[in-house]
């Protein structure tokens, strides 16, 4: 290898490094503030003791901070006057917990000041709120993330994927953040919880093919159900369980009614259309498989773009940068 092929390696491995988490570590918090994770665990178990579509909310919200800007909980920062934050971007439609995440943050506030970030306060409560159901955490999450300064609605519609994405396209939206198409498609296994709305999926019922027809890679009884759900394209307001019958476990079988066609988006139906993909969705209808790829490309997710060392902030209310 020639010196310079060796030094452009190096440079590429090294902002690698940086921007994909080589910051994070386990229990960042230990000597600076040692009850932070169990707090923010409480919290989130009591919360969604009480209200079981929170897993879905805090899993999306975790999603998206990360694809904008990094997992810099730029996500949670409401907008002024002068900026309209990703909050208000169209993507952000039904995202939800903004609330419990506050209430975290206070607690925290309260026992280790300037401490804990926002950023890590998302990653955990992802984390914790999806485990609430075995009891036991599902994945690690590293920690050490600080908060970011600057959340742009703009932002948020350049580089959240849209569920009308063919394959190619979430590909290269999965490539632009450092994940690969195993990522994807084993990440997309988030959509195991929660709701759709009816506006993300109904071209795909009333005269998709342009004579009438619904997509044909949408199950025909299936699409028939979810007429009698979504009455015409203008509505906006209902929503459907991505998984049906399983919409508030978090298990793999995403995967299986997806085989049958029954995957809510045209996102979720890109995935059987390219061949690496489609088999990696079979592979992912092994529960264990499923359960282990999903921890380590979280892993991954949760590492992208971070700022850590003296870069960013530490919040201190997580709407609203200090
Ligand atoms: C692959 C690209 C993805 C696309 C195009 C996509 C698109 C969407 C859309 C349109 C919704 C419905 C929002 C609504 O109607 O309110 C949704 C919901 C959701 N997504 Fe994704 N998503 C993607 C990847 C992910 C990833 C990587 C995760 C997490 C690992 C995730 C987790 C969720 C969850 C949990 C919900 C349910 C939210 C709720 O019930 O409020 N999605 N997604
Ligand atoms: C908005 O911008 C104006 C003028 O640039 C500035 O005076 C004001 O402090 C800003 N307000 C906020 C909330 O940032
Ligand atoms: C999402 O954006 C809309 C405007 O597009 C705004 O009215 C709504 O409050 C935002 N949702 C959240 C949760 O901030
Ligand atoms: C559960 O949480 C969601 C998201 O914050 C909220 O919209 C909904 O009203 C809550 N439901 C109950 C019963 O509190
Ligand atoms: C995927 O979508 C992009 C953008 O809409 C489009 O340019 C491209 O032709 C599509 N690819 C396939 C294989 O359909
Ligand atoms: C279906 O779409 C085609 C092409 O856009 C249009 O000409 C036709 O009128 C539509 N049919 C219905 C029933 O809306
Ligand atoms: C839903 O559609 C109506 C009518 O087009 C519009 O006024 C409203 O703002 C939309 N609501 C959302 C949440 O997009």
């Amino acid at each position: 290898m020639k010196g310079g092929s060796v030094l452009f390696l190096i440079t590429v491995v090294t902002v690698l490094g940086v921007c994909h988490g080589g910051q994070l570590r386990k229990k960042f918090y230990k000597e600076s503030c040692p009850q932070a994770e169990e707090i923010v665990k409480n919290i989130i178990w009591k919360s969604v003791a009480s209200n079981s579509t929170l897993p879905a909310k805090f899993l999306r919200m975790h999603f998206h901070d990360c694809f904008v800007r990094g997992c810099d909980g730029s996500v949670l920062i409401d907008s002024t006057p002068n900026n309209s934050a990703e909050k208000d971007a169209i993507p952000n439609q039904s995202l939800g917990g903004f609330d419990v995440i506050e209430e975290v943050k206070t607690q925290l506030e309260k026992t280790c000041p300037g401490v804990v970030s926002c950023a890590d306060i998302l990653a955990l409560a992802a984390r914790d709120s999806v485990s609430f159901q075995f009891k036991k955490p599902l994945w690690k999450v590293l920690t050490g993330r600080r908060d970011g300064r600057i959340s742009l609605a703009s932002e948020a519609l350049a580089n959240i994927p849209s569920p009308f994405f063919n394959f190619t396209a979430l590909k290269q939206s999965f490539a632009s953040k450092g994940l690969t198409v195993h990522d994807l498609v084993v990440l997309s296994g988030g959509h195991t919880i929660g709701v759709g709305h009816c506006n993300f999926f109904s071209n795909r019922l009333y005269n998709f093919t342009g004579n009438g027809g619904a997509d044909p890679s949408l199950n025909p009884q299936y699409a028939a159900f979810l007429r009698t759900q979504c009455r015409s394209l203008a509505d906006n307001t209902t929503t459907v369980p991505m998984d049906p019958g399983s919409g508030l476990n978090f298990d793999n079988h995403y995967y299986k009614i997806l085989l049958q066609n029954k995957g809510l988006f045209q996102s979720d139906a890109a995935l059987l259309t390219n061949k690496g993909s489609n088999n990696i969705v079979e592979e992912l209808t092994d529960s264990e498989k499923f359960f282990t790829e999903f921890a380590q490309s979280m892993k991954r997710m949760g590492a992208i773009e971070v700022l850590t060392g003296s870069s960013g902030e530490i919040r201190k209310k997580c709407n609203v940068i200090n």
